[in-house]
């Protein structure tokens, strides 16, 4: 196992993908802390499922938007688990409109969860990382980062702003669609049940949320350690075509 001795904090991890990387990361032999903002239920399961499989995680409440609840989590998962040596920025929301229908607070809510959250807990862990000369930082970003979309303007700047924010984090783009079915995206998916999201995608299939745990565990294994500042693309494909059709 490639993180035995090793402990790491997933936040958002009660649901969706950062559940997926905090089962793939206990899998692979470290203790996690499992973050979540209000979903206590949830993250008891997944600590259930992973003890259940024989690894050891612990629960850490905590809304990573506030920097006093960010170094309240690192600690308490220090604490916890004695000792931390990877953070998985995972936690994140929408709040999609067109700019002229969004809300002043649809902009900041994402602006603080997702690009904040990633400042918040990365400063939090600054310390304890730089004390012990050892840390690993994977923040989950998107392909929206990279190229936005219609109603997403909020949420592509707060990804464009992770992926810009620091040369020693390594980050993991999905998009949504071609990334994973969970909750996030269930408003993308409402009118035609993702169809016309899956004719943009050459690999023609949505993710799994394991697809992309996969390669959060290997950008903060030591299979990775020559990595550094990368933005590592799982979106089947959709970076490297400009469409999807016959040629003109
Ligand atoms: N799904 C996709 O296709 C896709 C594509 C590209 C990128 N991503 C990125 O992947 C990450 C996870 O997305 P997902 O699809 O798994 O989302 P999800 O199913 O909606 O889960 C979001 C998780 O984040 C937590 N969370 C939300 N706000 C928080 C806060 N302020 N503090 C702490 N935890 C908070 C939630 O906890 P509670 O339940 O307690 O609120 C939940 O555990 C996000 O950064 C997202 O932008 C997803």
């Amino acid at each position: 196992m490639k993180l035995e001795g090793k402990s790491a904090l997933v936040t958002g991890a009660s649901r969706g993908i950062g559940r997926a990387v905090a089962a793939a990361l206990a899998a692979e032999g470290a203790a996690v802390a499992v973050n979540y903002r209000s979903g206590k239920a949830q993250a008891d399961e997944v600590v259930k499922e992973i003890e259940s499989n024989g690894g050891k995680a612990v629960t850490v409440e905590g809304d990573v938007s506030e920097y006093e609840a960010a170094q309240r989590i690192v600690e308490q998962s220090i604490e916890q688990l004695g000792g931390l040596h990877v953070l998985v920025n995972n936690a994140g929301i929408s709040r999609d409109a067109l700019i002229f229908n969004m809300e002043p607070t649809d902009w900041l809510d994402v602006m603080r969860v997702n690009f904040g959250g990633v400042f918040n807990c990365t400063k939090a862990v600054l310390q304890h990382f730089m004390s012990q000369r050892e840390g690993t930082i994977v923040n989950v970003s998107s392909m929206m980062g990279l190229r936005g979309w219609t109603g997403e303007s909020n949420y592509a700047a707060s990804k464009g702003a992770i992926n810009a924010f620091s040369p020693w984090t390594r980050s993991v783009g999905a998009k949504p669609g071609r990334a994973a079915l969970t909750d996030l995206v269930q408003g993308l998916l409402e009118k035609d049940g993702g169809k016309g999201i899956l004719r943009q995608i050459p690999m023609r299939t949505f993710a799994t949320v394991e697809e992309v745990a996969g390669v959060v565990t290997f950008l903060a294994g030591p299979d990775s350690s020559y990595m550094t500042g990368a933005l590592v693309e799982v979106d089947g494909g959709v970076g490297t075509m400009l469409g999807i059709g016959a040629p003109l």
